[in-house]
């Protein structure tokens, strides 16, 4: 981070000291809202969680060398009061980025491809200059003022995750941190319930867009109608990527190896060049083009970010993430999140994967649907049923519309079972795999289905 004092940290967050006792003792950072990450130097912010109070917490972050402790109330230590500590966090991140005249920030945003599109377009990017990205999902009004509060004087690029539960999020990210340049992957059913409808989705994913800059550049999917529409929505120059033959950076002679992995030829307007992906699943196509804007768009010439994208790995977990067991049975990992969008991606990774081989599917179901979940679950179970599964295991009384789904197909012959939970599910796997299938683990976070997948590749007991 960069460092400031208290004393700047009181003046750019409005604090008031509660027993500190040197204006001008420097805070180095890490900020953190965990006090086990406490460091000398650290900021330690008291959030309110949901099961346990940050401020409770103040006392061991000093312990740990905390310098002080961003808070509501006071703590018993060195403490910096505020009405509202977010609020402090994004003031404390806004006025870093204002420090920072060479940083250039690139910004994410769609219902699916986030996390995927950030880690690749960071890979690229950190070709270029000192980068900093979010770890795994810091995408929302509490993470990223935490990977703001990482930048230092030598970084030159922020790829960030912007994500969005309702209007006004984004843009308020985007207060904090300005993006030049801004990606809008798809506008899809994620959290739709929370919105309203999927209008309401694009609305929110348009404030991006509605945020760059006339020098700034807007990178949108010709592929998705309601996000190539938002370039009516914005100043800056729009360059598109997509499948067809109409987008700025396109994918052509798009393949598919038998572990699932997607090839094909990078097209842009400066030349074109093969990529093969390490990550699994057609559905990256699209993020990978994303990533290549960007960096083309920042200055890297395509044979570099074709060669960049073929060496790019995964680095978030649980995404596609592919074991292959000392049995022969392989499991996909794919259980950090599940959305209509996703889960149609994953089942056609999962057929491709599968070969001429048994593939099996255990779903669990998606949450924030709103009105349409149980129509969204029943056409995933019906799409599970045309992937041609030798079974599928749906898990959880929630996620009963997707069983009925994949019965509405009668043509389909596979297993079809219901399970409670995930021990369930567990031993439900384990009556019907044999060597040489392949498994793959989906559903919302909520429903814990990573469980699942840990206990099936024997990461971690049930
Ligand atoms: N472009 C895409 N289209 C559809 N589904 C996708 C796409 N990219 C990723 N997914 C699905 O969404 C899941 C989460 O991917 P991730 O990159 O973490 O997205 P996000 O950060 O937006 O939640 C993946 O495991 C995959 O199943
Ligand atoms: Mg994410």
């Amino acid at each position: 981070m960069i460092p400031l004092s208290i004393a700047e940290v009181s003046e750019i967050t409005g604090a008031t000291g509660d027993r500190v006792a040197d204006q001008a003792a420097i805070v180095t950072g890490p900020v953190v809202i965990d006090s086990r990450q406490a460091r000398p130097g650290s900021l330690f912010a008291a959030l309110p969680g949901t099961r346990a109070d940050g401020h409770d917490f103040a006392a061991d972050a000093v312990a740990a060398g905390a310098v002080a402790v961003l808070a509501t109330r006071p703590v018993g230590g060195p403490a910096l009061i505020v009405p509202d500590v977010l609020a402090a966090l994004a003031a404390l991140a806004r006025a870093v980025v204002d420090r920072l005249p060479h940083l250039t920030i690139a910004a994410i945003t769609g219902s699916a491809g986030k996390t995927t599109t950030k880690d690749l377009g960071a890979q690229l990017i950190e070709s270029l200059g000192p980068t900093v990205s979010p770890k795994n999902s810091y995408n929302n009004e509490q993470g990223h003022p935490l990977t703001v509060l990482r930048l230092t004087e030598q970084t030159r690029y922020l790829v960030a995750e912007m994500s969005a539960r309702g209007p006004g999020h984004i843009a308020e990210l985007c207060r904090i941190s300005p993006p030049r340049l801004g990606v809008v992957l798809c506008v899809g059913h994620a959290h739709a319930g929370v919105f309203g409808s999927i209008d309401d989705v694009a609305r929110a994913k348009a404030e991006l867009p509605e945020a760059l800059p006339p020098d700034g550049v807007a990178v949108l999917n010709a592929d998705d109608p309601r996000v190539a529409a938002m370039a009516a929505r914005t100043a800056a120059r729009v360059v598109t990527f997509g499948r067809g033959p109409g987008a700025d950076y396109r994918a052509t002679g798009v393949t598919v190896d038998d572990a699932g992995r997607p090839g094909f030829t990078l097209v842009t307007g400066a030349g074109s060049a093969p990529v093969q992906l390490r990550l699994h699943g057609e559905h990256n196509v699209a993020n990978a083009l994303a990533a290549a804007a960007l960096a083309s768009q920042l200055g890297m010439d395509v044979a570099g970010i074709a060669a960049g994208l073929s060496a790019a790995a995964a680095r978030s977990r649980w995404r596609m993430e592919v074991t292959r067991r000392p049995d022969g049975v392989t499991v996909v990992n794919d259980a950090y999140n599940a959305n209509p969008e996703a889960v149609r991606a994953a089942l056609s990774a999962l057929a491709a994967m599968a070969g001429g081989g048994r593939a099996f599917a255990v779903l669990g179901y998606m949450t924030e649907l709103g009105d349409q979940a149980e129509e969204l679950h029943e056409e995933a179970g019906r799409q599970a049923a045309r992937a041609g599964l030798a079974g599928l295991i749906v898990v959880g009384d929630p996620a009963t519309p997707i069983l009925t789904g994949a019965k509405a197909e009668p043509s389909w012959r596979g297993e079809l079972v219901q399970v409670p939970d995930a021990e369930a599910a567990v031993a439900a796997v384990g009556r019907l795999v044999r060597p040489g299938d392949v498994v793959l683990v989906k559903a919302s976070r909520a429903a814990n289905l990573q469980r699942v997948a840990l206990a099936l590749t024997g990461e971690q007991p049930l």
